[in-house]
């Protein structure tokens, strides 16, 4: 297994924060609605590591390490992780488990609706995460997970529609989404290469 440390440490990172946000719960310290206040945590780490996943392969072209790509897949299957706990809070605390309240929600509140389809392309994406399933789909595979720039655009939205009023932090994090997108142009991604290139033959 190469870059182990490196893989121990990401997964040390994704199991802290909501480790973190379980202890603030239980010692009472996060307010009047600890339910929700963990809803939104795990919506904005999920979002956060979506970004972090996105940058692993312009960073790889800037560095030229391969460490960045070796844990591109475990930062993906962490997104999928924060989304299903996002869910499952949304679920207990928000809807009480109350199936027929659901109807009203997804009238009431359409952002719910585009939320759960970028959960749906997650999930997508992390069914087919493994090697056996690159290997079956080939070429498709590759065009499969172009999806993960759709999870990002809907959770943006998702995001936006929630926030409406005070639209900084969206729009840090729109910023990011966005350079992060342009890094992916064709032309774009092979002017990192080169940079990262003369970096390495300076060095
Ligand atoms: C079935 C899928 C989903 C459901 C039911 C859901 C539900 C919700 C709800 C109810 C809120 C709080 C709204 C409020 O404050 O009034 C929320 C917030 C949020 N969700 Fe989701 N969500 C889903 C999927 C996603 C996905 C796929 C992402 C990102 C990739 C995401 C990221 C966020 C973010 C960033 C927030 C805002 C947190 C904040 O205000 O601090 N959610 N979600």
């Amino acid at each position: 297994m190469r870059y182990p440390w490196f893989r121990l440490a990401i997964f040390i990172v994704g199991c802290v924060f909501p480790a973190w946000w379980l202890y603030e719960a239980a010692m009472n310290l996060l307010g009047p609605d600890p339910g929700k206040i963990m809803m939104d945590r795990l919506g904005l780490g999920a979002l956060t590591f979506l970004l972090v996943t996105l940058s692993m392969t312009p960073l790889q072209k800037l560095t030229g390490w391969s460490g960045w790509i070796v844990v591109r897949r475990q930062l993906g299957l962490w997104v999928f992780a924060y989304i299903v706990l996002h869910i499952l809070c949304y679920l207990f605390f928000i809807l009480g488990l109350d199936w027929g309240q659901l109807a009203v929600e997804l009238r009431k509140r359409p952002y719910i609706i585009v939320g759960a389809l970028g959960f749906l392309c997650l999930l997508a994406l992390a069914v087919t995460s493994n090697r056996y399933s690159q290997r079956r789909l080939g070429a498709r595979w590759k065009k499969l997970h172009r999806l993960v720039y759709l999870v990002l655009g809907l959770g943006l939205l998702h995001f936006l529609w929630i926030v409406r009023s005070d639209l900084r932090e969206w729009a840090v994090y729109a910023f990011i989404g966005t350079l992060l997108m342009v890094l992916r142009i064709p032309a774009v991604g092979r002017g990192l290469s080169r940079v990262g290139r003369k970096q390495g033959r300076a060095v």
